[in-house]
């Protein structure tokens, strides 16, 4: 990512998010937005910096270790940097929701988050200071809390196949009886710090250190290990919270209860990475589409031919105006350092655009995880690239 001009290290595990990096990351956040509003979850923004009295409600100021990052303001009152956000939910929740009337609740963000970490490393996939999707649900009883697990672990399921990712969900707990209650969304990559087993037959699969036996437990015979990159995680957390912080509700019977709750992470920005790891060559990145920080990529051979520029420029616009998302190279630089960019960068598609092929009407369009190039027309490329990246209209209903 470094190479390719995506972030820059600020400190360890901090790092600046240069153009091309942070479009790759706002495509992270709005597939995760746009499914966690459909599985019904409601967006806010809780502070990063929260009062050390919230998290001695818990124990967990004292529980918490180095990773939480603690200071004090101007009149000696100690905060932390949030690194994740239970405390200040369940505060939130304690004070508004009175009645099982007001429940069941998802909330979610999508926040920096800090983590004094003991070892950060590998840029963005174990930062100090990264970005995070934390949702927390709140239901009136176990069951309300299952079906919100259940609920979440779809919309996760939705997630990272429309980031075009290869994932397997596995049993992060050893399972508990009538259920699981944590899973770990694992992106399959042979750098992955974690080790995973799953069956050949079904979709058993689980944390190496969780699994039990080296045989799927359904009975589908030997089970096959795994590298992967934990990208996100579900938990059922009971009232652990709720009890500890006196967040009471009053059920159907006038009884008071306490919300039963779960919590459910995206790290954004080590999906980021983790797409990269899973997706790359000897030259660079080979981004899957949908995180791809353009769809494609135009490189003018030669920017001292007009007629290369002026056709450059006319792919670029009409693309453009068709609502596809086009970068063009229109740097003074040579061929090679052009193209050698642009495999590192790892659009999906490059349009290049040269004296030679001009002379008969044509450009090539290379797609860069196959290397295939096909000459055509100007014309015939717009045409090829619509197919390609923009969704198909909508059929009318018969
Ligand atoms: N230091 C980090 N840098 C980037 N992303 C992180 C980091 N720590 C956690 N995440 C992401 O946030 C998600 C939710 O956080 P959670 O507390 O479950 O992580 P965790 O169990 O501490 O992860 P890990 O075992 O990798 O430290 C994780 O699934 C991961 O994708
Ligand atoms: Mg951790
Ligand atoms: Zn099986």
């Amino acid at each position: 990512m470094i190479r390719a001009g995506m972030i820059r290290k600020v400190a360890a595990g901090i790092y600046t998010y240069l153009p091309l990096g942070l479009r790759v990351i706002r495509k992270v956040e709005l597939i995760v937005r746009e499914e966690m509003n459909r599985a019904g979850a409601q967006e806010l923004l809780m502070p990063m910096v929260q009062p050390a009295e919230l998290w001695n409600e818990t124990g967990r100021w004292g529980e918490y270790g180095k990773e939480l990052l603690r200071f004090k303001d101007r009149g000696e009152r100690e905060f932390c940097l949030g690194p994740t956000h239970e405390e200040v939910v369940t505060d939130l929740v304690r004070a508004e929701v009175k009645s099982y009337r007001h429940l069941p609740q998802i909330l979610y963000q999508i926040q920096t988050k800090f983590r004094d970490e003991i070892r950060p490393r590998f840029g963005l996939m174990r930062g100090r200071e990264f970005l995070m999707k934390d949702a927390y649900s709140f239901d009136r009883d176990e069951e309300g809390a299952k079906s919100s697990y259940e609920k979440m672990g779809r919309a996760y399921h939705r997630i990272f196949e429309r980031c075009g990712l290869k994932f397997k969900p596995v049993e992060a707990e050893s399972g508990v009886i009538g259920g699981i209650f944590s899973q770990e969304f694992m992106v399959l990559a042979e750098t992955g710090e974690d080790s995973l087993v799953a069956c050949h037959a079904c979709d058993y699969a689980a944390n190496v250190e969780k699994a039990r036996g080296s045989d799927c437990p359904r009975g589908h015979g030997p089970l096959t290990t795994h590298r992967g990159i934990e990208v996100g995680h579900i938990f059922m957390l009971g009232t652990k919270y709720s009890q500890a912080m006196k967040a009471v509700f009053l059920d159907k019977n006038g009884k008071e209860a306490y919300p039963v709750m779960g919590c459910y992470g995206i790290g954004v920005s080590r999906t980021a990475a983790a797409a990269i790891e899973q997706n790359h060559d000897a030259k660079g990145i080979l981004w899957p589409l949908p995180l791809a920080p353009y769809q494609v990529h135009v490189i003018p051979v030669n920017d001292q031919s007009e007629r290369v520029m002026i056709t450059s420029e006319l792919i670029y616009g009409t693309l453009s105006n068709l609502g596809v998302e086009v970068l063009i190279d229109d740097r003074s630089e040579r061929p090679g350092v052009k193209f050698n960019d642009a495999d590192l960068i790892g659009i999906p598609y490059q349009i290049i655009v040269g004296e030679k092929n001009l002379a008969d009407g044509l450009v090539e369009l290379k797609d860069r995880r196959t290397g295939k190039v096909q000459k055509v027309t100007t014309e015939e490329v717009i045409d090829l690239v619509k197919k390609l990246v923009l969704p198909p209209a909508p059929r009318a209903e018969s």
